[in-house]
């Protein structure tokens, strides 16, 4: 089906679900658009962040897309059920794939979740791992600095690992932990940076590998998937400043991000 596939995030986070999208579904063509304007989600209340995420999905399915991705975990929390319910096209989030991963690499059956407030208020993580397995204990922080920090670019460098240290210094306590999962679609881009942090004990996992699997499952099973052979050209939507987004972007994935246009979303909903 020569259809996009849609990718929305509050701002530049997603890029790293679109980069494993990219990666295993390279014929696929992605619309990806970042509400960089408005982030962070993470502490605005619930209603907000669902009228915001319903103006982002209403801005994609004019560009017929086959599918969308929710690559923000906030926005899965509050909106998954919901856009699945109302969709006719498949619509897929970031935490139970994010929850599966870390449940096939944990031994000690301790782990640590990290995310923005209204992901970690939500509980949506605990729910879906308990949903999988009710063995397992689960510590769950939220960390309102990191998605500032990497929305300006700052991924690493001295100021970036204190902001790290300081905050994930309740999670490092926990001596049972043994996988921490990104529970932010942002908090990739500090990988190095945690992992520095946490030490080499602790498997850090993200949720865009095992998302783009699903997405992948999902195409083949509904026979979606672009069958023909030209390459894909992806196309990048900001609320926000193009430079800003282009810079993380090429910093962030290895497909040229050139293709990035500003719009005014909230015109958008009719
Ligand atoms: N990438 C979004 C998430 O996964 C960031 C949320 C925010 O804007 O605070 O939750």
């Amino acid at each position: 089906m020569d259809q996009p596939i849609g990718v929305i995030d509050s701002g530049v986070g997603g890029l790293t679900v679109a980069r494993e999208l990219m990666r295993q579904l390279p014929k696929e063509q992605l619309i990806y658009l970042g509400d960089t304007l408005r982030c962070p989600y993470g502490p605005r209340p619930q209603e907000e962040v669902i009228r915001f995420t319903l103006e982002m999905v209403d801005f994609l399915m004019e560009k017929k897309i086959k599918m969308l991705v929710i690559a923000c975990n906030t926005a899965t929390a509050y909106t998954l059920e919901r856009l699945q319910q109302q969709l006719e096209i498949p619509v897929i989030g970031v935490i139970e794939p994010g929850a599966r991963a870390a449940i096939k690499v944990t031994q000690t059956k301790h782990i640590g979740v990290i995310g923005t407030e209204g992901t970690i208020q939500s509980k949506a993580y605990p729910i879906a791992l308990h949903h999988i397995s009710s063995e397992l204990s689960i510590f769950d922080l939220a960390c309102p600095k990191f998605v500032p920090l990497v929305e300006s670019g700052a991924f690493s460098g001295m100021a970036a690992e204190q902001i790290v240290s300081e905050t994930l210094a309740p999670i490092k306590q926990y001596t049972m932990l043994d996988t921490l999962i990104l529970g932010c679609t942002h908090y990739p881009l500090l990988t190095e940076t945690i992992k520095k942090v946490m030490g080499d004990r602790i498997e850090i996992i993200a949720s865009g590998t095992e998302t783009a699997r699903e997405v992948s499952a999902i195409m083949s099973y509904q026979q979606i998937n672009y069958e023909g052979e030209r390459l894909p050209e992806h196309r990048f939507y900001t609320t926000g400043s193009p430079g800003l987004f282009e810079h993380i972007a090429n910093q962030w994935m290895d497909y040229p991000v050139k293709y990035i246009e500003q719009i005014a979303i909230d015109q958008t909903r009719k």
